[in-house]
């Protein structure tokens, strides 16, 4: 059963629980804390939690109260302030923000507003309503924006706030990497109702063999690079990358954190605030663009492309169709992918075997986003929806193309066509990599 399966009220139903269950998750992130630690900036890369907040409702309010329910303004005043395309996330603080009682009022008016336009309001006709694409779209503006706010919690200073269980044992894998031989497979969608403009449209790309590692770069192979001197040895780095390494002083993914009774030989990570020993079999996470090239390249491989790390994902050399899933077409389980903040870490290599891909391929979904060898474009025949601000703004900038979600990314924000972008410096994303390389001639015979 997926959502295009749904009649009218059973998709109303699944809306309002979707919305219900995106704000019960931006609730929890933003009552850990105090008022006074919701205002402060825990980062230059980041807002305050309760810009974020305020800012979820401001985009309901323009989307769903005023465009598809063409009601009154709630609040007229304050859409400049809520506006990531007038303020940087540096200058957000001081800006007149909203206090925390007053953007939990707002947020809570507008969502009282959105439930009563779902009862009424038409899900076809109009392309911005059909299949509930409206709703679904700020769910998902929502839930990105959690993932985000996540990220200021592990940026943040201060005991831990956030809890969570471990997440499950991982496995051994069959092979190291896999063989997805040389043909076509049709990449982007048509079909999925809350598929993102730049998810569309769907086409058809050839791809030359090559093989894919069965899972993300771990930990302990992560920390192999390092003891090998990676990180001193410029070989392995683009131009760029080395000038950043030396400007930003990167020695070790953000977050490890030298242990002090083994007079620094030992690497520590801090989670969340909690300092402890890096598990060597989970995916290496919080690393940047160019640290995840460089180690592709001392182990003589590189980063997947765009394509290569989708038809991994989502081809199925049995039916010739691509999935929306590396499982299939059903909506993700907790069987199938660490998402939605369940655990605060990536699984260990072979945590999720129902979710491996039909090529063989493991935690493409969930745990790391990966970073990709690919910039930020459209695909042929892009048409921008419902705004040119949502991605075709993006296209052609400092961007490197990020896939398959993270711990921290919810089930509504993502799929194996959903693409995200960021800048490949940067590194308080739950982002990891895994790595591939070209098949040869006598690999093929
Ligand atoms: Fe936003």
């Amino acid at each position: 059963m997926t959502m295009a399966d749904l009649g009218t009220e059973a998709l109303r139903t699944h809306v309002a629980a979707q919305l219900q269950r995106a704000r019960d998750r931006s609730v929890a992130l933003t009552d850990a804390v105090d008022d006074d630690d919701l205002v402060r900036q825990h980062s230059k890369l980041m807002s305050p939690l309760v810009w974020d907040l305020a800012h979820i409702g401001n985009q309901e309010e323009l989307w769903l109260v005023r465009d598809v329910g063409a009601r009154e303004p709630v609040r007229h005043d304050i859409d400049d302030i809520y506006d990531a395309f007038q303020h940087p996330r540096a200058d957000r603080p001081a800006l007149p923000m909203l206090s925390p009682a007053q953007a939990r009022a707002y947020v809570r008016e507008v969502r009282d507003k959105v439930f009563d336009i779902l009862d009424t309001s038409p899900l076809e006709g109009r392309r911005l309503v059909t299949d509930g694409f409206a709703f679904g779209m700020i769910v998902q503006h929502e839930q990105q924006h959690d993932e985000t706010m996540l990220a200021t919690h592990q940026l943040r200073a201060g005991a831990p706030v956030l809890h969570a269980p471990p997440p499950p044992p991982g496995r051994p894998l069959a092979a190291p990497e896999v063989l997805v031989p040389a043909g076509p497979f049709t990449m982007g969608t048509d079909v999925d109702p809350w598929a993102l403009d730049n998810e569309r449209p769907s086409h058809d790309v050839h791809v030359d063999a090559y093989f894919i590692d069965t899972a993300p770069v771990t930990n302990e192979a992560y920390a192999e690079f390092m003891a090998a001197g990676g990180y001193d040895d410029q070989r392995w780095w683009s131009a760029e990358g080395w000038a950043y390494r030396h400007k930003a002083d990167l020695t070790a993914p953000r977050f490890w954190v030298r242990s002090a009774d083994s007079g620094g030989h030992r690497w520590l990570r801090d989670k969340f605030g909690v300092v402890e020993p890096i598990p060597p079999d989970e995916p290496v996470v919080h690393v940047c663009f160019y640290e995840a090239r460089a180690y592709a390249a001392w182990a003589g491989k590189r980063l997947p492309t765009e394509p290569e790390w989708e038809k991994a994902a989502r081809f199925d050399p049995a039916t010739g169709r691509s999935r929306r899933f590396p499982w299939g077409d059903e909506d993700p389980g907790p069987e199938h992918a660490n998402l939605g903040q369940r655990h605060l870490s990536p699984a260990p290599v072979g945590a999720y075997p129902a979710g491996v891909s039909a090529s063989g391929v493991h935690q493409l979904v969930g745990d790391v986003w990966e970073w990709l060898d690919a910039d930020f474009q459209g695909y042929p025949g892009f048409q921008a929806f419902p705004y040119r601000e949502y991605s075709e703004v993006f296209f052609g900038g400092d961007y490197k193309m990020l896939r398959g979600g993270s711990f921290g990314t919810d089930p509504a924000a993502c799929r194996a066509t959903f693409r995200n972008w960021d800048h490949p410096i940067r590194r308080q994303i739950f982002a990891g990599f895994r790595c591939a390389r070209d098949a040869s001639p006598a690999e093929l015979a």
